[in-house]
Order: structure tokens, then C-alpha cells, then sequence
């Protein structure tokens, strides 16, 4: 059940992503390429199946909302591509194939997720059953998240803090900012465009902190033991790159500790609410057993 709602969903957001694209009048034929490149490149599309699992768990409303849904799959897609440049983590497969850079070069790269984080808001714009005034408070949401109090933030402390000592606090904050803001983004999203109450907005927002939390600890952890055919892109990234992350840090068992600690959070936090959120304490809990 929970394996079929989620392959159907991906399948609804991919079939949108792809129209997006087709609508767009971008003016350079290769541009497009490399944006349809590495959008269309496959992924588990986390984001928007949490929008609309948030978003169930309230009213199942969850399929009302793919557009805003396939926005953060493009503000996903941009980091991808910025993340696994040169300047930054410099990695040559992603999703199963050669980077974007790897394919369009440097300066087509660093457009391309440009061009893919404006187009999430001109497509958020378009989100269709919702009052004004709560799809700004949306685009709010998502737009923060994504910026330097958030995601961007958090990639920047990531770089600054490759090859030194840094402590616990910080790589929580960085943790917070570079995966864990867009995560609590999609939940929150979901949930406000369901028109959750302010308890149940709280509850999902804990659950969306302790989520981001062990997906990071468990992205750490699967750059130390994954198998890269599986996850589509490279292995010892980290070390290669003297990054801080929640192994080197601690260890691999600490970080799994940890990792199982953030679940048990997230369930926690749903425990006032019934069957309509079962899709979310799957979701968190394949957390700890994923290979991808
Ligand atoms: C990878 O995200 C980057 C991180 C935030 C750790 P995902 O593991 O969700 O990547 P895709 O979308 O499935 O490729
Ligand atoms: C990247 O974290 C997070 C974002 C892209 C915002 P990582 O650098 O650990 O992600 P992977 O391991 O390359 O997917
Ligand atoms: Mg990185
Ligand atoms: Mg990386
Ligand atoms: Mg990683």
C-alpha cells in the first residue's frame, strides 16, 4: 500500500515536471537540455510525496497539491546540481548518471539550476484550490527554506567546514539548514495548504525537524557503507572532501543511534494523530532501512 501510493505519486509528479518543462519558453535549446537532465534524472522525489503526505494527514487533500509539490522538486534539483559541482563537493554521478556539469559543462550547470529555482515559483504560482493569502504564506514558507536561513545557509557552513574541527552544535545547524529546512518546508507546505490547525502544524513540524535529521544522518552514513550502483552516485564523497558529517563527527554506530533516536522523535510527534498520517510513520521509519 504504502509503496503503491508512493510510485503513484511519483509517477503524477514526474508526468507534471515534465509539462512544466514543455511550457517553458526558455530561449537557449541546451539550457532546457540540461534542465530536463537532471529533473527528469529519476530520484525518490522525497519532497513532494511529504507535501502531500502532510497534507493527507490533515483533510486527504494530498493530490490537490502536486504543483506545489513539483516546485520543491525543483528547488531539490537545483541544489543537486550546485551541490555536486567543482567549486563544491565536485562529483561526477548523480541519480544513476554523469553530473550536469559533467555533461553541459560548468557555466551550463550553474544556469541550469538557476533557471530550475526560478521556474519552481513561477509553477508555485499557478497552484490551483487554494486562497491567495495561503499560498503566500506557502511561497514564504519554501522561500525562507531555501535561502540563506536555510538551505543555502547550510551548504555554506557545510564548505566552510571542510577539513576542521567543528562541534556538535554546528553540524546540527548545518544539518538543520542544508537538508532539514526544505524537508520541514514540504511538510509545513502540505499541512498550510490543508489549512492545518496550529497544533497539528506543530506536530508535523516536529516530525519534519526529526525526519530532516535522520535522513541527513542516514545520507552520511550511506556515503561510508552504500553501494554506488545503488544510490546513484558516488561513495567516500565526504571523506574525500574532509567534510563534517554525523560518522566523522561521532562514529558509524553514533550516527545510527542518533539516526534511530530522530525516528522514534518523529513518531512520537504523530502520536495525536490516527491512520491518516500511517503514510508518514512509513515514510520515517524506511528512513532507517533505505539503501537509495
Ligand atoms: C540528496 O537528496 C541530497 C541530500 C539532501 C542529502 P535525496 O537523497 O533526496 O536525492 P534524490 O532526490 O533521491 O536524488
Ligand atoms: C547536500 O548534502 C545537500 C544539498 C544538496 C542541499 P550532500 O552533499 O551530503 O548530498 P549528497 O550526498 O551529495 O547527495
Ligand atoms: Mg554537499
Ligand atoms: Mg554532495
Ligand atoms: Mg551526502
Amino acid at each position: 500500500m504504502f509503496k503503491e501510493i508512493w510510485r503513484r505519486r511519483v509517477a503524477l509528479v514526474e508526468a507534471d515536471l515534465l509539462k512544466e518543462l514543455r511550457r517553458t519558453k526558455s530561449l537557449d535549446e541546451n539550457l532546457s537540455r540540461a534542465m530536463e537532465y537532471s529533473l527528469m534524472a529519476g530520484g525518490k522525489r522525497l519532497r513532494p510525496i511529504l507535501l502531500m503526505a502532510a497534507a493527507d494527514a490533515i483533510d486527504s487533500s494530498g493530490e490537490k497539491f502536486t504543483t506545489v509539490a513539483d516546485a520543491l522538486e525543483m528547488i531539490h534539483t537545483y541544489s543537486l546540481i550546485h551541490d555536486d559541482l567543482p567549486a563544491m563537493d565536485d562529483d561526477d554521478y548523480r541519480r544513476g548518471k554523469l553530473t550536469n556539469h559533467k555533461v553541459f559543462g560548468e557555466a551550463v550547470a550553474i544556469l541550469a539550476g538557476d533557471a530550475l529555482l526560478t521556474l519552481a515559483f513561477e509553477v508555485a504560482l499557478r497552484q490551483k484550490d487554494v486562497a491567495p493569502e495561503i499560498l503566500l504564506k506557502v511561497l514564504h514558507e519554501i522561500s525562507t527554506a531555501a535561502g540563506a536561513s536555510g538551505m543555502v545557509g547550510g551548504q555554506a557552513l557545510d564548505l566552510r567546514s571542510e577539513g576542521i574541527q567543528i562541534d556538535f552544535e554546528t553540524l546540527k545547524l548545518m544539518h538543520r539548514g542544508k537538508t532539514g529546512a526544505l524537508f520541514k518546508a514540504a511538510i509545513r507546505s502540505g499541512a498550510i495548504l490543508a489549512q492545518a490547525d496550529e497544533k497539528k502544524l506543530a506536530a508535523l513540524t516536529r516530525y519534519a525537524e526529526n525526519f530532516g535529521l535522520a535522513f541527513q544522518i542516514t545520507d552520511d552514513i550511506l556515503d561510508v557503507t552504500g553501494d554506488e550502483k545503488i544510490l546513484g552516485k558516488p561513495t567516500g564523497s565526504d571523506e574525500k572532501n574532509l567534510k563534517a558529517t554525523y560518522v566523522s563527527l561521532t562514529s558509524l554506530d553514533a550516527a545510527k543511534n542518533f539516526a534511530l533516536e530522530a525516528v522514534d522523535e518523529a513518531l512520537n510527534a504523530l502520536k495525536d494523530f490516527g491512520t491518516e498520517a500511517d503514510f508518514l510513520r512509513e515514510l520515517v521509519k524506511y528512513l532507517i532501512a533505505r539503501k537509495k
